[in-house]
């Protein structure tokens, strides 16, 4: 079965062709970086106008790529949410043009979901392919989520805990922003912590109950705000000790109580999705906490962390595969909570 994932729910536009077992064909993704940069942040009308100029392009190219025609093609999937409105409009009407023309079926994917089945995606030709093992604790954690998730089954996904307010990679990206480093804030930050001491400013962590998943990163950034305002903006080490000081302050919650999850599901494996996730610094410090508790860490390749197409894909590949998973009209969702698990589970 080959999937063409479609994915355009924030400021990447990005598309893949998947079969099911994630190996991925062919994919392309075109971040946006140079036109929301002079704002800090993302502009909904840009992301959707940049999306409607390459998204058409980009599916002839994987099609091309792939060395297929949309004949071969079984499944369209395509992001309905949560996400920008305007984004992820421009990606729908494009799945559902291309399914009704060619007579393809049309499945709508859950973003967060995507994200958690990052880790089972392989490259054809030069990875083997990754076999997913259910059920898993999953953190995903990105510039617009952040949360730890119980995963059954690649539709059956389950919110243990999610952020009250900003999520970590929006945390990332306005403190940067604040600091005067550029967009997207988190690589920008992780590069000017190197060499800082993660313990040399004290910033607030919310939530430090052990039993609490969730998390809060609004308290956070007003303390950031605070020592900017009465320190000014730093210069060399401190530089650099402030940037080390606020990674360890959005990392060390999300690290431990994803591992918390963990050994509270009694799940012995544990996934780490999103954006966020290509930061070295968590990467190391869940890779720590893991194997001081014998939690299997599984972790995507760094550009299946942030926004693709080729997890768009596996997500409904995996859905047909397993029977889990039907064509349906896609409509855009900009807030899509996942279910919190029954009383009884
Ligand atoms: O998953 P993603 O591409 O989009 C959403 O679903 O939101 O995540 C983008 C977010 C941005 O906020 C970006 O600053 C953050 O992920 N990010 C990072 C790193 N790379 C990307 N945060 C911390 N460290 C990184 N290396
Ligand atoms: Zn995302």
């Amino acid at each position: 079965m080959l999937v063409l994932g479609i994915e355009t729910s924030c400021d990447d536009t990005a598309c893949a062709v998947v079969d099911e077992n994630g190996v991925v064909y062919a994919e392309a993704i075109a971040n946006q970086f140079e036109w929301h940069r002079p704002y800090g942040g993302v502009v909904p009308e840009i992301a959707s106008r940049r999306h409607l100029e390459h998204l058409p392009v980009m599916i002839e190219h994987v099609l091309g790529q792939a060395d297929v025609n949309l004949d071969a093609i079984d499944a369209i999937a395509v992001t309905q949410g949560p996400g920008l409105l305007g984004s992820l409009l421009v990606g729908i009407q494009a799945a559902s043009g291309l399914g009704w023309a060619a007579g393809i079926p049309v499945y709508p994917v859950h973003h967060v979901r995507a994200h958690l089945l990052a880790p089972f995606l392989s490259l054809r030709g030069s990875d083997s392919p990754v076999t997913p093992l259910f059920p898993y604790t999953g953190l995903c954690a990105s510039g617009g989520h952040s949360g730890i998730y119980r995963v059954q089954g690649p539709q059956d996904v389950f919110r243990l805990g999610e952020t009250r307010d900003d999520a970590a990679g929006e945390a990332f990206d306005k403190i940067a922003k604040l600091i005067g480093l550029s967009y997207p804030g988190g690589p920008a930050v992780e590069k000017a912590a190197v060499g800082g001491d993660p313990g040399s400013i004290e910033f607030p962590r919310a939530f430090r109950d052990r039993n609490s998943l969730e998390f809060s990163f609004s308290g956070l950034k007003t303390a950031v705000v605070q020592h900017v305002r009465k320190h000014g903006v730093p210069e060399g080490q401190g530089m650099k000790d402030l940037c080390a000081s606020f990674q360890q302050a959005v990392i060390e919650p999300l690290a431990q109580k994803a591992v918390n999850a963990a050994k509270k599901e009694g799940i012995p494996t544990l996934a780490v999705t999103g954006g966020v996730a290509s930061n070295n610094a968590l990467r190391q410090l869940l890779g720590e906490l893991c194997s001081e508790t014998g939690i299997k860490l599984m972790a995507p390749v760094t550009r299946w962390c942030t926004d693709n197409g080729a997890m768009v894909a596996l997500e409904a590949a995996l859905g047909i595969s397993t029977n889990t998973k039907k064509p349906e009209i896609p409509h855009a969702v900009s807030t899509w909570p996942l279910p919190v698990p029954q009383q009884s589970d």
